[in-house]
């Protein structure tokens, strides 16, 4: 394996000096060339479903500052819309969906032929990347995605799938089900056009406890990924259990995942001494201190690689970047990150 950030899997190489970095949301509004494209496109959505410019968006964060890994510009909302679910971003609210209770109007048949221009657009990513640059793609884990297709929108609690699971665990457990199927099927196909890593993104995983984290997140992500292993897919795949707490241990154990991502909120020094030393571990970074930049930004990376010595790991932050950072902030992490053995 030649690139760097593939290598930091390869359990027969050595453990890399200077961790591979790439960063979540990489691709965004953030960037002056991300929202000059995002105007043209119309809406969020045809940025997404247009290859061409789905592609240059992805392409943007990595000239500018040449990460190790590229991720795909889509969304975790795509799959809902690919189930026939209406989908649609309100300018400056986010995400609108027309809910669903349970997976009777999901249509699981079609989801290929709506999802085609995201497998056209990681074709033109394996094309066009820099032969150094991997291409990870990616899904939203089943509870996430369903926590959005249950509410309608973005909850901070996410109480409409709670009080679904109290109500009607059955028909809960049936939009899992189509979730865990669906998203390995495109999963799958997303390394047939290309892909080499994949993450799941648990970004709500924080709101479920006990019995319920092992039957909505660490259950389904291990469905998919046994899933993607029976389909012959050998990539690593990167879990994200956002807000797991020490339910990240569970994760890193019974999931079958080579890396695990770290939000902003776990010691991860402490976390090191408790997750399986072959498990990579990524992130942290907490993406306000990537606003504020300067020596604050500094420490904070300097913590992290000194926390990850001797361990294989890849620099991110704790969740994705916010459009409030300024770019040379980004470009002064690199460098430090780089800079460092
Ligand atoms: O660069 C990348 O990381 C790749 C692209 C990517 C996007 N969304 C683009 C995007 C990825 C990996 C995602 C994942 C995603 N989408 C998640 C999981 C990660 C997380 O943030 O917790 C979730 C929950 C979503 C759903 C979603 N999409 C929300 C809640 C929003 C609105 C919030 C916001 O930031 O506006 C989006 C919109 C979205 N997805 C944008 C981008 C670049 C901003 C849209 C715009 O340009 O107007």
């Amino acid at each position: 394996m030649d690139k760097h950030f593939l290598s930091v899997f390869d359990k027969d190489s050595r453990i890399p000096e200077i961790p591979p970095i790439w960063l979540m949301r990489q691709a965004g509004r953030y960037l002056a060339e991300y929202r000059r494209v995002r105007e043209t496109a119309g809406g969020f959505l045809d940025l997404c479903y247009t290859p061409s410019l789905a592609s240059e968006v992805t392409l943007q964060p990595i000239r500018k500052f040449g990460f190790d890994a590229s991720i795909l510009f889509a969304d975790i909302l795509l799959l809902p819309h690919a189930l026939g679910q209406d989908v649609w971003f309100e300018t400056g609210e986010g995400p609108r969906l027309s809910p669903v209770f349970n997976a009777d109007g999901l249509n699981p048949a079609a989801i290929h032929d709506h999802l085609a221009p995201v497998y056209k657009t990681i074709e033109i990513l394996s094309d066009k990347l820099p032969d150094e640059t991997a291409l990870i793609g990616f899904a939203g884990a089943p509870w996430t995605v369903a926590t959005y297709m249950i509410a309608g929108r973005g909850t901070p609690d996410q109480a409409p799938a709670h009080a679904l699971i109290k109500k009607d665990a059955a028909a809960m457990q049936s939009i899992i089900d189509v979730l865990v199927q669906t998203t390995t099927d495109y999963l799958v196909r997303q390394v047939a056009h290309g892909a080499e890593c994949l993450q799941l993104f648990d970004s709500w995983a924080g709101s479920l406890k006990g019995q319920e984290f092992e039957t909505y997140c660490l259950e389904p992500n291990r469905r998919i990924i046994a899933g993607l292993r029976k389909n012959g897919i050998d990539v690593p795949v990167i879990g994200f259990p956002r807000g797991a707490g020490d339910g990240y241990i569970d994760f890193a154990t019974h999931t079958g995942v080579q890396a695990v991502s770290f939000d902003q909120f776990v010691d991860l020094g402490a976390m090191a001494a408790k997750i399986p030393e072959q498990i990579v571990m990524q992130g942290n970074l907490d993406p306000k201190i990537l606003v504020s930049g300067g020596s604050e930004l500094d420490a904070a990376i300097d913590k992290i690689l000194h926390d990850m010595r001797g361990r294989r790991h890849i620099f991110n932050l704790g969740h994705g970047i916010v459009p409030e950072t300024p770019p040379e902030n980004v470009s002064r992490l690199i460098k430090r990150v780089r800079g460092r053995k």
